[in-house]
């Protein structure tokens, strides 16, 4: 008998805990090779039907997994049967099993005593469920490259796969009591695509998640290479509605697009974010939704304001002013032209350093005296014209006659 190999008896009493009456939680962790390999199992229901979720982090590549009850055995089996030094904890409503494998290979268990716990099956959706596990997301996550060929989040993407699934879930925020068009499909454009993580999830997210029946995503990038990956992606997934134009914003011919519901943005650079905001005004988007990415505007406008040189000086702070005000400036000049605007962070910092997003809803009377007071003071007290002022020109500039 190997080593790490179990005794049939603890082995039997592990099956019956996992698959009888009572279990609550099995986590296990096993040390191999200077690589930590974590399992944890726990009940759950699915359409009033009990199966098992499965959570693997290998290494810090996390897949999740919900298994019907012979599955989960066979998982079982693999978990009883893993070699090498672990850990493994097992809750159930009667108690607690606590089993240790050293790196020799000595087994110790020990046992809580007997507890009258009550074992809750947590319903499906009280389970920790992200935009990209509401559905079954394996092919495009591989398809983008967030996934590797096995289906786990890879390490370096992690932090995309984060924002996107963030992203959406503001993208459902929005379109909550929103009624797709049945005679169209909705439209959306992704402006600054990149290689089309978000463009191609949010397509199959707004199909097989939100359920629209007929859904358009169009993802712009100026960059051909990325291009090319992007409609690699769409023709991998069989996605013929999910489109991409080798453009410059600036110039990008949209004369086949439609009517747009919505323009994303995700760290579209510098002024890109200027022009998405621009493009989904005047393509006349109902919503708006774009995460900012670095911007250098301000930064050459203020560069020469001797009375402002102890806030500018250093360069971190310097550039986060330079963000605060470019960002407010945009929210402020998005509500006088009838946007509902909000400002918010959308992920955490962790994820990425440039969190802040602008949610905009068209729907409110533009030009108000308020706002545009509002914005000038701001404007005129910096000294400064934001870009999307200018590249709004005449379409601004009549309310602010008004307001004189
Ligand atoms: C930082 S990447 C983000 C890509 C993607 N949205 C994502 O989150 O993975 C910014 C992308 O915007 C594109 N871009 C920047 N300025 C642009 C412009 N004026 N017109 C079109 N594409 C632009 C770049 O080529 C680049 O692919």
């Amino acid at each position: 008998m190997d080593k790490f190999e179990l005794p049939e008896k603890l082995k039997e009493e592990i099956r019956a805990r996992v698959l009888g009456e009572g279990f609550m939680k099995l986590v296990q962790s096993v040390r191999r090779n200077g690589r930590q390999f974590k399992i944890s199992m726990r009940p759950v229901e699915i359409g009033g039907e009990r199966k098992f979720q499965a959570e693997m982090n290998d290494d810090g590549h996390v897949q999740v997994k919900n298994l019907a009850v012979n599955a989960a055995a066979q998982g079982l089996e693999e978990i009883i049967a893993q070699r090498g030094a672990r850990d493994l904890h097992l809750m159930t409503a009667k108690g607690d099993l606590h089993l240790r494998v050293t790196r020799k290979g000595r087994i110790q268990v020990s046992r809580s005593a007997e507890m009258d716990r009550v074992a809750l099956v947590q319903p499906h959706d009280r389970v920790k469920k992200l935009p990209l596990t509401s559905f079954d997301s394996t092919a495009l996550l591989k398809a983008v490259g967030i996934a590797d060929g096995e289906g786990r989040i890879k390490t370096g993407m992690r932090g995309k796969y984060d924002q996107v699934n963030e992203f959406l879930k503001v993208v459902k925020e929005t379109l909550s009591g929103f009624e797709p068009p049945q005679d169209r499909p909705f439209t959306v454009v992704d402006c600054g695509c990149g290689k089309a993580y978000l463009t191609a999830c949010l397509y199959f997210y707004l199909l097989h998640s939100l359920s629209f029946p007929e859904v358009r995503v169009i993802g712009i990038d100026r960059r051909a290479d990325v291009v090319a990956a992007a409609r690699k992606v769409s023709s991998v997934m069989d996605a013929e509605a999910l489109e991409f134009v080798e453009s410059d914003l600036e110039s990008a011919d949209s004369s086949g697009f439609g009517r747009v519901d919505m323009v994303v943005s995700l760290h579209a650079c510098d002024t890109a974010t200027d022009e998405a905001l621009a493009k989904g005004v005047e393509w006349k988007a109902r919503f708006i939704l774009s995460a900012p990415c670095c911007q250098h505007e301000l930064h050459k406008s203020l560069a020469d304001r001797r009375d402002f040189s102890g806030l500018l000086r250093q360069s971190i702070l310097r550039e986060r002013l330079c963000d605060i005000l470019t960002d407010s400036f945009r929210a402020m000049i998005m509500r006088i032209l009838g946007f509902k605007t909000q400002v918010v962070e959308f992920v955490s910092s962790e994820a990425t350093a440039r969190n802040i997003l602008l949610k905009c809803e068209y729907g409110v009377k533009p030009g108000q005296p308020g706002p545009v007071g509002e914005y000038l003071n701001l404007r005129d007290y910096w000294g400064v014209t934001p870009w999307l002022e200018t590249r709004f020109g005449e379409m601004l500039a009549k309310y602010f006659r008004r307001y004189e």
